[in-house]
């Protein structure tokens, strides 16, 4: 078995689940007798190893290893751990040539086999454009809180990330109860309404709000969502959790950083005036209590839930495999219950062109399963009124 010299790094927005992925590549290279280089700060790593800033010798995990000093010296603890212990790198600087040829340099002086890449669609967007241009062998594995890496059912990230947004809806739930409020829970997810729908209906929510059903806050949908709260007041229910995507726009489609509190606006608004013109059904929602809540960046650090790390873990094996079989070029996959592999190029061409029209690259189908789910449940959509 050849020593090879093959390069990690992770790129883009963290999520739990990325050290389980580099654990998992460390360990399996490790009883292959191969080094594996951790690039710091994703792409940027290699600038500093072009200017000097990082010495190769440094960054080989497989020598250095990541065990705890002391008492627990020994314990493999990398997995259970969040972020990522080489750091990530949110926006690159594609398109400047300077740090193109540093970025391709500081590859090179590495003499890297093979780089495995763990990244979103935006990361895999860039990157493959340099390794393109500097030749590079790349395994990609991908990654998001978002879900919206195209031809993956699962991305690394993904699931804790639904188990903390459930969380916090579960013990909102108690606040709400106890003071008969509504509220209105922001979840991350970029574009993409995975995250919110569901977390909403492993949460509970009584109205869900995702850009692929409800781009826009019109009138209708927030009239529907006042229906929808008389309609549980009338069933005795006097408290409701409301669960809206940041990827949702406000009425004229401009963007809202926090859309809870737009919403919370637009519904006491609407009541307000329903009451104005003697609405007889709505008029009875004048006591509204609402409360929004922007869960941020909570949502991307939580410990990894087993099923991140058994699916990091499984994807940075395959990883690994792929490099061994030459098959480069490749993502990592989870389709139909296996992990496999697909050719990068044409999934590239589909996450460009959706980024060059602004459209999400895996949205939530809305005739799929999920959304079919959240409808028998009874929970409001935002795209009827009853
Ligand atoms: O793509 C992951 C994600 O967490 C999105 O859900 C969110 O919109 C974005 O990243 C936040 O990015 P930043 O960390 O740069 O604020």
């Amino acid at each position: 078995m050849s020593n090879k010299r093959i390069g990690i790094l992770t790129s883009g927005g963290d999520c739990p689940g990325l050290n389980a992925v580099i654990r998992a590549v460390v360990k399996s290279s490790t009883l292959k007798n191969w080094d594996v280089y951790g690039i710091p700060y994703g792409t940027d790593g290699f600038i500093g190893i072009a200017n000097g800033k990082y010495q190769a010798d440094d960054l080989i995990l497989t020598k250095h290893g990541y065990a705890l000093p002391g008492m627990l010296k020994g314990l493999d603890v990398l997995q259970f751990l969040s972020g990522s212990v080489l750091g990530s790198l949110s926006k690159g600087h594609p398109g400047d040539p300077k740090i193109t040829e540093a970025i391709l340099k500081g590859y090179e002086m590495l003499d890297l086999e093979a780089l495995i890449i763990v990244g979103g669609d935006g990361s895999l967007d860039i990157i493959y454009d340099l390794a393109q241009k500097g030749n590079w062998n790349i395994v990609a594995v991908p990654k998001t809180i978002d879900n919206d890496v195209p031809f993956t059912e699962w991305a690394v990230g993904f699931t804790t990330a639904v188990d903390i947004v459930t969380q916090a809806l579960y013990d909102l739930t108690f606040t709400a109860a106890s003071h008969e409020r509504i509220m209105i829970v922001q979840v991350m997810g970029r574009d993409a309404g995975h995250l919110a729908l569901n977390s909403g209906i492993a949460g509970g929510a009584d109205i869900i709000l995702i850009p692929e059903i409800t781009p826009f806050l019109t009138s209708e949908v927030v009239n529907g969502c006042c229906h929808q709260l008389m309609k549980l007041r009338t069933s005795g229910r006097h408290f409701a959790l409301i669960v809206i995507s940041e990827g949702v726009k406000g009425e004229n489609h401009e963007s809202e950083k926090y859309i809870a509190d737009y919403l919370e606006e637009r519904i006491l608004k609407q009541v307000s005036y329903l009451c104005d013109i003697n609405d007889p059904v709505l008029c009875g929602l004048t006591s509204l209590d609402i409360r929004a809540t922007t869960l941020g960046h909570l949502q991307r650090s939580g410990t990894p839930l087993s099923l991140d790390r058994l699916l990091a873990t499984v994807y940075g094996i395959k990883a690994v495999e792929l490099i061994e079989e030459e098959k480069y070029d490749q993502v990592v996959v989870w389709r139909e219950g296996q992990v496999t592999s697909l050719p990068l190029k044409p999934i590239i061409k589909i996450i460009k062109q959706c980024h060059a029209e602004k459209r999400c690259a895996f949205p939530v189908d809305p005739q799929g399963f999920m959304v079919k789910t959240a409808r028998s449940l009874g929970i409001y959509l935002g795209d009827y009124s009853d």
